[in-house]
């Protein structure tokens, strides 16, 4: 049966899914667009529902084949329930405890403290899975299971273990378990001082390693740079005081990848 009217049950039901609260009571979360559905079928989880356009069903009637029923509704109700103006035709609801589990001993983690943005979040994401992180930590800011972060990561939130954490104090707890990690804090340049800090590609990042990257407007807590081991920078041009840190982050966990790649070319 197809859904016509905006005041169906199922368009606030969905719509709470938008909020944490709504996220944390159902354990459910919305994933948005043909991407996002194709990463769960690639990854082998089960959404509760999916809800698409006659339209979409028509032209991917293939990628749902497997699922015994789609909920069929306008695209006047579909955009009544997304968070994006303009959604392709399909929407799915996924449980929460199908995501990553966090490993007890992670090998590159990237901790992010108190970031806002959920475009910096996903895309954030999306650079650290493609980086070989294996654990995010983050230290309150924006609700990673928020659709518009799910889709700023282009799906990568659903492969990559993260663990929440609301305060500092909790967050040490658990980086004080990790002694086995160097723990690099990021800086932005200073201009004005005669403080040195590690060009990023001078560090051995083959070492088991926690990177940790600051908000968009205050940068890192001191305290939790007090804890790191070592800072690195990213030089570059005194016009801007600073780099977007999504954009600070891809050279930052590529380097990694770079420092691994040298070094099995290295020793064939
Ligand atoms: C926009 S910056 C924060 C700027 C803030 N006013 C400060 O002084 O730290 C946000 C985060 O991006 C990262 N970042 C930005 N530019 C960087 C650079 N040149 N080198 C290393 N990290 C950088 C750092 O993690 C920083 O905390």
């Amino acid at each position: 049966m197809l859904i016509t009217s905006r005041r169906n049950p199922l368009v606030n039901r969905l719509r709470y899914l938008h909020e944490a609260e709504g996220r944390r009571i159902h354990g459910l979360i919305l994933l948005e667009g043909t991407h996002l559905f194709q990463e769960v079928l690639r990854l082998g989880l089960v959404p509760t529902e999916i809800i698409a356009t006659p339209k979409w069903l028509k032209h991917n009637n293939d990628l749902t084949k497997t699922f015994s029923s789609v909920r069929l509704v306008t695209l006047d109700v579909l955009r009544a329930i997304a968070t994006t103006k303009n959604p392709d035709g399909i929407l799915t609801v996924l449980p929460i405890v199908q995501l990553p589990i966090v490993p007890r001993t992670p090998n590159f983690l990237l901790v992010l403290d108190r970031l806002q943005d959920p475009g910096n979040m996903g895309t954030l994401m999306r650079t650290a899975l493609a980086a070989g992180v294996d654990s995010l930590w983050l230290r309150g800011g924006v609700d990673p299971l928020h659709p518009k972060v799910l889709r700023a990561s282009a799906g990568a939130a659903l492969s990559l273990p993260l663990e929440r954490f609301s305060s500092t104090v909790e967050l040490l707890q658990q980086i004080k378990n990790l002694s086995w990690m160097q723990r690099i804090a990021t800086r932005v340049q200073e201009k004005y001082t005669s403080q040195t800090i590690k060009p990023y590609w001078q560090l051995d990042w083959s070492k088991p390693t926690a990177l940790f990257l600051g908000n968009e407007g205050s940068g890192l807590d001191p305290f939790l740079e007090s804890i790191c081991t070592d800072g690195v920078t990213i030089p570059h041009s005194y016009l801007v005081d600073s780099l977007n840190v999504g954009v600070a982050a891809a050279p930052l966990l590529l380097e990694r990848f770079r420092q691994r790649l040298t070094y099995v070319k290295n020793n064939l």
